[in-house]
C-alpha cells in the first residue's frame, strides 16, 4: 500500500495556506489530495480558511461568522505571505469543488466548529459536495467529534476521520462509536501499536502535520494511508525515491 499525499491547507509552505494559490500548487505537486479548513458566514456561506478570525491571514480583523460572504471577499487574503499573492482573497468551498471537480483529488474537508458552534454548516457542506457529485472523494474530519456523528446519522456512508491530539485510550474502537472510518491524529501520539492495532480492526491512519523528512520515512515504512504535510513536493518525492 502506497501512502498517500495530503497537502495542509494546500500546499501551504508554497503559497499562503487555504487560498486557491495553494491548491492549485497541490495539484501541479501531483498531492493525491488536500486538506482545506471551513466556516460559516454571517449569511450562511462556506469558506475555507484556518482560524475562526480573520486577523492574522487577512487585511481584515474579527469574526467570520460576524461577516457576509460579500465583506469578507474585500479583504487580501496573501499578502502576509508574500506579496506575489495580493490577489488571493477567502477562497469558498464551492471554488474549491469547482478546482477538484473532473480530478481525482482526495478532499479532506475540516469542519471548523470546536471553537464556534455554526448552525447547520454539517449540512450545508454535504449539499454542496453532492452538488458537485464529489462525495465519494471526500473525506470530513473534525475536532469536534460529535459534530462527525450528527453527520454520519445522515450521511453514514460518507467517509469521517476523527482530529485529535491527545493519547486516547483504544482510538480504533473510540472511532467506530460514531461511524469514523479514519483517524488523523497529530503524529506526535501515534506509535507503531496503535497503527497495527488500527490495520486490525479496519481503522485508516493520516497522521497530521508531518514537515521533517526523517519523520515522513518513518510513517511511509510504517505505512500509515496517508500523511497530512505542508511539503507536499518532499513526500512525493520520498515516495518516488522509494519506487526506484
Ligand atoms: O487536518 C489536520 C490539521 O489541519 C488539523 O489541525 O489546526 O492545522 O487545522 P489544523
Ligand atoms: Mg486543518
Amino acid at each position: 500500500m502506497n501512502t498517500k499525499v495530503i497537502a495542509h491547507r494546500g500546499f501551504s509552505a508554497k503559497a499562503p495556506e487555504n487560498t486557491l494559490a495553494a491548491f492549485q500548487w497541490a495539484i501541479k505537486t501531483k498531492a493525491d489530495g488536500i486538506e482545506l479548513d471551513v466556516h460559516l458566514t454571517l449569511d450562511g456561506e462556506v469558506v475555507v480558511i484556518h482560524d475562526e478570525k480573520i486577523d492574522r491571514t487577512t487585511t481584515g480583523q474579527g469574526w467570520i461568522k460576524d461577516f457576509t460572504i460579500a465583506e469578507l471577499r474585500q479583504f487580501q487574503n496573501g499578502v502576509w505571505f508574500s506579496e506575489e499573492y495580493s490577489d488571493q482573497i477567502i477562497p469558498t468551498l464551492d471554488e474549491v469543488l469547482e478546482l477538484a471537480s473532473n480530478t481525482e483529488l482526495l478532499l479532506n474537508i475540516e469542519l471548523k466548529n470546536n471553537v464556534i458552534f455554526y448552525s447547520g454548516l454539517e449540512e450545508t457542506v454535504v449539499h454542496k459536495v453532492e452538488h458537485f457529485g464529489l462525495e465519494k472523494q471526500v473525506v470530513i474530519s473534525s475536532f469536534n467529534h460529535t459534530s462527525l456523528a450528527y453527520l454520519h446519522q445522515f450521511r453514514p456512508n460518507w467517509s469521517i476521520a476523527a482530529l485529535y491530539e491527545e493519547h486516547l485510550y483504544k482510538p480504533w474502537i473510540y472511532a467506530k462509536t460514531f461511524g469514523a472510518s479514519a483517524l488523523h491524529p497529530i503524529y506526535t501520539v501515534v506509535t507503531e501499536e496503535m497503527i497495527e492495532q488500527c490495520n486490525q480492526h479496519g481503522i485508516l491512519v493520516r497522521p497530521y502535520t508531518i514537515n521533517c523528512t526523517q519523520d515522513m520515512k518513518r510513517f511511509v515504512d510504517l505505512q500509515v494511508d496517508a500523511i497530512i504535510t505542508d511539503f507536499p513536493d518532499q513526500l512525493y518525492g520520498l515516495l518516488q525515491e522509494k519506487a526506484i
